[in-house]
């Protein structure tokens, strides 16, 4: 990619952005341990639901401090109706982690990241981006479909393997910091208000002049007939990103009130809820409208999952109640 080609997306999609940029709560902060709440938030949560989250879970946990030392029911009941609990239990263990092993100093360089528990490529490089001002990149859907029509005006496609995509996704970093983080933010609100999966809004898109995507879609529409441009094009339109996944066909999903994810969230609400412990029996009913006996046994798996996630815990040695609290004060403070 030459420098000027780069540089003109660049200061086109920074200038976008100080006009059209969302004016959200995490980048009001350069401080990482909100910046690592909010991107963890943002891993599975809409931005919509994170922004009054991320707040409140502030206001209880405003420190990493905090975080380590509260009782781990407090921040699974803190992180209530974000689903995905675990989460928040990750996050407490990189505040233990952090204060014991890095003596309060929080890593920011994205290798340095990316050993904490829970922290991949895209959370590393997001930190040490927002927090610390490094040239890194921050490969998440919305800004992987971007980059791609972008700078190759194509979909992004499973040949490329994770170690690729961060390659090319780094090449086009702005090296400045600040402008680093101007990019990646802008990034983020393009992919998601402009450059939409199905549907790209081009006619108001700052790129429209730089994007190889959109000069193949206009030669396309110049030149329906050009069989070069067809297949990349309908490469483009028709298919998204998310839809590709390497290696494999797509596998048929529940739907979601039959997953698993649905029903622990279920069990986790019960549990947090019930100031004791629950018997298996009571909870069943409780969470499943059509529960019948012979559901223990499956039941019993879920909730045994929940306490290897270490957001359960057995009330007793025979496996037949459950408790929030519990967790709390055993497995959870190991
Ligand atoms: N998703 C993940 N991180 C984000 C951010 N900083 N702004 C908007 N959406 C995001």
């Amino acid at each position: 990619m030459s420098d000027d080609f780069c540089e003109d997306i660049w200061l086109a999609l920074i200038r976008w952005y100080r006009l059209n940029g969302r004016d959200l709560p995490w980048r009001h902060t350069n401080d990482p341990y909100a910046i690592l709440v909010s991107e963890i938030m943002l891993q599975q949560t809409q931005v919509e639901r994170a922004i009054i989250k991320y707040q409140e879970f502030l206001e209880t946990f405003p420190t990493l401090q905090s975080l380590a030392a509260a009782a781990p029911a407090d921040v699974i009941r803190a992180w209530a109706t974000l689903g995905y609990n675990s989460r928040a239990i990750r996050l407490q263990t990189i505040a233990k982690i952090i204060l014991t092993q890095y003596n309060g100093v929080f890593p920011s360089e994205p290798e340095q990241l990316l050993l904490l528990p829970g922290i991949g490529a895209y959370t590393a490089g997001a930190v040490a981006c927002f927090a610390f001002k490094k040239s890194a990149a921050a490969v998440d859907t919305n800004i992987r479909r971007t980059l791609w029509r972008i700078f190759k005006g194509e979909v992004f496609k499973p040949a490329n393997t994770p170690k690729e995509e961060y390659a090319f996704a780094q090449s086009v970093v702005p090296p400045n910091g600040d402008d680093a983080y101007l990019w990646n933010q802008a990034l983020m609100d393009l992919g998601s208000s402009v450059c939409l999966p199905a549907a790209p809004k081009c006619d108001i898109c700052p790129l429209i002049n730089n994007c190889r995507a959109a000069v193949i879609a206009r030669r396309h529409s110049l030149f329906p007939e050009d069989a070069s441009v067809a297949p990349i094009l309908r490469a483009a339109i028709a298919e998204e990103s998310e839809k590709y996944i390497v290696g494999s066909q797509k596998r048929p999903q529940k739907p979601f009130r039959q997953s698993s994810r649905f029903f622990r969230g279920r069990i986790i609400h019960a549990l947090r809820e019930q100031p004791g412990a629950i018997l298996l029996t009571e909870l069943g009913p409780m969470i499943k409208q059509d529960w019948e006996e012979h559901n223990l046994s499956w039941l019993e798996d879920l909730v045994s999952g929940l306490v290897r996630d270490k957001l359960a815990i057995w009330a007793d040695d025979l496996h037949m109640a459950a408790t929030l609290d519990g967790a709390s004060t055993d497995l959870l403070l190991d």
